[in-house]
């Protein structure tokens, strides 16, 4: 793990292991007789979504992953790209984002307007982290798994220009 190994850790293994197990676990009580589409923002979110789907017990659920992205370097540029090409078939079922952060909340607002315009019966969103000081746009998120200090994080699907995806836990990312 070359230079990760520098990276404070913030949140281990065990801790994103229980916490996505309860999340599975509320949101399975949530929506367990009920048409739900699951719209996965990547690719910061594919730790996340992969272990949330195997704590779901759903019956009748559709996973749609749609590719966007906001950021540059440790930077929010507040732009979305690739939101205008994400379709999902959500006719009379509910559907739940998920999302990496909820960081200035910029990205998930303009995922939610989007979702809005699909008419899908609901709509909630579930963030693995949230960095509360660094909101620019309050915007329901109904399911946090952590709140974090407003550091920038790698690991656990996260990254820094494309690097330490691969962590299997979160740690403080510092440039300098
Ligand atoms: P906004 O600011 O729009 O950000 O809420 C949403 C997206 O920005 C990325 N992001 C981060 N990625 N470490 C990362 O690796 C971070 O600390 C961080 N903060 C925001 C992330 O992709 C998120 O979906």
């Amino acid at each position: 793990m070359p230079d990760a190994d520098k990276f404070a850790v913030l949140i281990g293994e065990e801790a994103l292991r229980r916490r996505v197990i309860e999340l599975g676990s509320q949101i399975s009580k949530d929506y367990q007789n009920t048409p739900l589409t699951l719209i996965a923002l990547l690719n910061g979110s594919i730790f996340f979504l992969t272990d949330l789907i195997r704590a779901l017990d759903i019956r009748d659920l559709h996973i749609e992953c749609w590719r966007i992205s906001s950021y540059c370097d440790t930077y929010s540029t507040g732009k979305v790209t690739g939101l205008e090409h994400c379709r999902a078939e959500v006719h009379q079922r509910h559907v739940l984002i998920v999302d990496d952060i909820y960081d200035t909340g910029l990205t998930l607002s303009h995922v939610q307007e989007h979702v809005r315009t699909l008419q899908p019966l609901s709509i909630k969103t579930c963030v693995l982290l949230e960095k509360k000081t660094k909101h620019q746009v309050l915007i329901p998120v109904e399911y946090v798994g952590f709140t974090i200090p407003d550091e920038f994080v790698v690991g656990y699907g996260l990254d820094y220009n494309g690097r330490y995806r691969e962590l299997p836990d979160i740690r403080i990312f510092r440039s300098n």
